[in-house]
């Protein structure tokens, strides 16, 4: 071993300068790519990160082919919907009208930014929501105390009070105000993550309530056995909660999601400008939509 490496080094192999090439154009492109990142922070960092983590579930092919019959996903940005489902909840294509459910064991919903019971709860999981005659198990998130009563003595159903969140710990929530050329758009106070400096802005209405580790949680309560179904529509926080989610590997413990990805629209106030409450374009939610069910997460569009 050792006479032969004493040999290579008096006699150079031509190798050296193709390694010393590759070597440039890696750093080349190394370099590229992290420019890119500065541009674009927010979707293609998490698009990197989930490509990354594609070995994590394990999706047979017949799940690709529910996927694919799954109703497609609306590449343009719809200018008419405001608020809720709306006329988009008759083209949903749900995973029971599909899949027998009886091999499954527990039967579980959980609504990630609950508020009203009937919002969405009451009006759609257990009004529309195909479920083969199974009991679910329902678990409403919410952390706005003003929804608290009406979850008080509602049977099968725990409330979570807290935000979904990544972490156990207290966070500024609430909603601060739009504000377009010095003019404050107060808008209806919803629950969302914001930063430390609301809190003291005497603009936002925000209070300090308490978030939980949400992948932590899911992953103590649910099984793979199980059917989860879960809808998600958390004001901007999505895009870190489903981050974490395939980061931690407990996407696949959910069967069904329905999502609302909030982006950057038209909105009914403010002129009709758009006004950067979120800072996720249409296109970008569209990717992250699609590259959920690339990876076998039978995912819709909320709206
Ligand atoms: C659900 O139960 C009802 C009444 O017991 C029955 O008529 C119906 O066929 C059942 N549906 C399914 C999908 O099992
Ligand atoms: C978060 O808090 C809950 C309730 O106290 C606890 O059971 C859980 O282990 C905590 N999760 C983490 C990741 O610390
Ligand atoms: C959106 O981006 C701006 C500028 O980078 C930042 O100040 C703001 O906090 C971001 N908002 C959200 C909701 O992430």
């Amino acid at each position: 071993m050792n006479h032969r490496r004493a040999n290579s080094s008096r006699n150079p192999p031509p190798v050296k300068p193709v390694v010393y090439g590759v070597l440039i154009i890696f750093l080349f492109l190394t370099c590229l790519s992290t420019i890119k990142d500065k541009v674009y922070p927010n979707i293609s960092n998490l698009n990197k990160d989930l490509r990354l983590q594609v070995e994590k579930c394990d999706v047979p092919e017949h799940k690709r082919d529910l996927i694919r019959k799954l109703e497609p996903l609306i590449a343009e940005e719809p200018l008419d919907i405001w608020e809720g489902l709306g006329k988009e909840e008759q083209n949903i294509k749900y995973l029971p009208s599909m899949i027998d459910l009886s091999s499954k064991q527990r039967f579980i919903y959980i609504d990630l930014g609950a508020r009203e019971y009937d919002s969405s709860i009451g009006s759609w999981f257990v009004k529309q929501y195909p479920k083969q005659n199974k009991t679910f198990e329902i678990y409403a998130v919410e952390a706005d105390k003003a929804f608290f009563k009406q979850y008080q003595s509602r049977k099968g159903v725990t409330l979570l009070p807290y935000v979904a969140w990544i972490r156990n710990e207290s966070v500024v929530f609430g909603s601060k105000p739009i504000i377009v050329k010095d003019k404050v758009w107060r808008m209806r106070p919803f629950g969302r993550i914001e930063g430390k400096k609301e809190e003291d802005d005497k603009l936002s209405a925000v209070t300090r309530v308490e978030a939980f580790d949400f992948v932590d949680w899911l992953k103590r309560t649910v099984k793979e056995t199980d059917f989860v179904v879960v809808k998600m529509d958390v004001e901007g926080t999505e895009i870190t909660l489903v981050r974490e989610l395939i980061q931690r590997g407990a996407i696949c413990l959910i069967d069904e999601l329905f999502m609302e990805c909030h982006f950057d629209r038209y909105v009914k106030c403010c002129s009709g400008e758009r006004i950067n409450r979120f800072n996720y374009s249409y296109a970008q939610c569209y990717d992250l939509f699609s590259d959920l069910r690339n990876r076998g997460c039978v995912v819709h569009q909320w709206w």
